[in-house]
């Protein structure tokens, strides 16, 4: 409905009747959208009611101020309607939605639990940061090397013990492009077995695959899996992880590597950790030296405990690898993260970390 009958602002009746039957729309409204057209009607600029006030404007001057109150108060009447049927509606409408909307925070929840990452991974990862936030690499290799990677190339004459002693794994076939069978263009040392493969025993090959893939300066830092011929017990795994670092550049010396280890301490375990190194022998090295770290924990423990081996990197290696050792000198460190992780977080029984129970990652996902 819009303004059909004007209404005569000076008739008292027909303002009180506009009044009435707009106000009664307006309680008969049904709803907020229902409101709204009833007050584009009433109240709107076309209503009645707008319209007789309009009409004031034309009325003799003495009627005028008589007709402004009556018109006046019947708007205002209709405007204080409107608005109180609107505070009605919209609480009914809140109720309406609260009730449809209504959440049973009781009702049992499908619980996904977000995994978290394996502490392995994590504290490789942190190893990781500490290195690349220096500007070093992150190089990787593979788990089935070519022995001439994994032991030549890193100076084990091929009766050496430690290719015993680290009871090696060997592969019955070929699989890099680094192998290649006794003979065949690519073949490094003649291979001991058929396969010249073994799953590797240490991180150590990815140093020489760094020195044959890059020219120096190398900083390279190459976590990864490593596999011996073991049994599972508390302290032992036959898959477990190590992380190798080298370095190749021209002037390096062991207080390169002091500071390199001791830096890693410090991130690793805090500002109050340091390492030291003992006289030791490793192939691949010249001089060598078991590394020791040094960190108290709340209790005052543990102090020393070996962390890593690490040394120069022999000539030999250098050779092996096409640098000229005149030129260059590098230093290199390694250490297995599993056992970090044991003596980082008093973890006693290695099995913990590779059964995979996800109560003992859990207690590992958030920080390490
Ligand atoms: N590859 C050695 C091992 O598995 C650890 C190691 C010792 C790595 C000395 C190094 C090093 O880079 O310089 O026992």
């Amino acid at each position: 409905m819009t303004s059909s009958a004007p209404v005569d602002p000076t008739d008292e009746a027909a303002v009180e009747a506009a009044a009435a039957a707009a106000v009664a729309a307006i309680e008969g409204a049904a709803s907020l959208d229902a409101l709204a057209a009833v007050r584009r009607d009433h109240a709107g600029d076309r209503s009645p009611l707008a319209l007789a006030n309009r009409a004031i404007a034309g009325l003799d001057p003495h009627d005028k101020a008589a007709a402004g109150r009556r018109v006046g108060g019947a708007r205002a009447r209709v405007a204080a309607a409107a608005t109180e049927r609107e505070e009605v509606l919209r609480a009914e409408r809140d109720q309406a939605v609260l009730a449809t909307e209504r959440i049973d925070v009781t009702l049992p929840t499908d619980r996904y639990p977000t995994g978290g990452r394996h502490p392995i991974r994590a504290i490789t990862d942190r190893i990781c940061d500490v290195f690349t936030a220096m500007g070093w690499g992150v190089a990787e290799g593979p788990e089935v090397e070519a022995e001439w990677l994994n032991f030549d190339a890193l100076n084990f004459p091929p009766d050496h013990p430690a290719r015993e002693m680290q009871d090696t794994l060997y592969v019955a076939s070929r699989a890099n492009e680094y192998d290649a069978a006794p003979g065949e263009a690519g073949s490094g040392s003649p291979a001991r077995t058929g396969s010249g493969l073994v799953l590797r025993t240490h991180t150590s090959p990815v140093q020489i695959r760094a020195m044959l893939e890059r020219t120096p300066p190398i900083y390279v830092i190459c976590p990864g899996r490593v596999f011996r011929d073991d049994a599972l017990d508390a302290t032992h795994t036959p898959v477990f992880h190590q992380v190798e670092g080298l370095a190749v550049d021209r002037g390096l010396t062991m207080e390169h590597l002091k500071g390199t280890l001791d830096h890693l301490a410090r991130a690793m375990f805090g500002p109050d950790s340091k390492t030291r190194l003992r006289p030791s022998f490793f192939p691949f090295t010249e001089p060598s030296a078991e590394m020791d770290v040094y960190f108290p924990d709340k209790k005052g423990g543990p102090g020393w405990v070996e962390w890593g081996g690490c040394g120069m990197v022999d000539p030999n290696v250098l050779t092996a690898c096409g640098l000229d050792p005149a030129e260059y000198t590098g230093f290199a460190f390694g250490m297995g993260i599993e056992r970090t992780l044991q003596f980082r977080h008093s973890v006693p029984d290695m099995r913990d970390m590779i059964e995979g129970d996800v109560r003992f990652t859990a207690a590992f996902s958030s920080e390490i």
